[in-house]
């Protein structure tokens, strides 16, 4: 029921206790992981962080599922992390748009 939905979201962001869910989108359904096999292993170690990131809030599928440029990458990430109780903290935020810059060159997305 929507109003106790968002009840309990409130209370939880008064709380600080669980970040706001994002709700569903289309990419949240593709696959929820990406094969960095061939990636650089620092780069590796960035891809973990934002799997283990990236999910609080939406499946990190999200991530894996949207590709934009370094650019892009830059501003969403700053959007996601002025969102209460992201849990991400400004040295993980840096390694994983290292990650995605990385990705986005990789796809010739700048
Ligand atoms: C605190 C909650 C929260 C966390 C943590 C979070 N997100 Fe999000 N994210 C959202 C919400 C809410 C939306 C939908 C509204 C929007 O686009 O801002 C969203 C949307 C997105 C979108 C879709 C943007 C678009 O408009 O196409 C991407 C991509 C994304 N997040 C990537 C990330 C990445 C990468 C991380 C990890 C660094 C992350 N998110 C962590 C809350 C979060």
């Amino acid at each position: 029921m929507p109003v106790t939905f968002a009840a309990t979201a409130v209370l939880g962001l008064l709380l600080g206790a669980e970040p706001e869910k994002a709700p569903p989108d289309p990419r949240d359904f593709g696959p929820g992981t990406m094969d960095v096999s061939g990636y650089p292993e620092e780069h590796q170690r960035k891809y973990d962080l934002l799997i283990s990131k990236c999910n609080k809030c939406h499946p990190a599928a999200r991530a894996v599922n949207s590709h934009f440029s370094s650019q892009q990458w830059k501003r969403y990430m700053k959007k996601m992390l002025r969102r209460p109780n992201s849990g991400i903290n400004e040295e993980q935020a840096q390694r994983i748009y290292e990650f995605l810059k990385f990705r986005a060159e990789k796809e010739g997305l700048g």
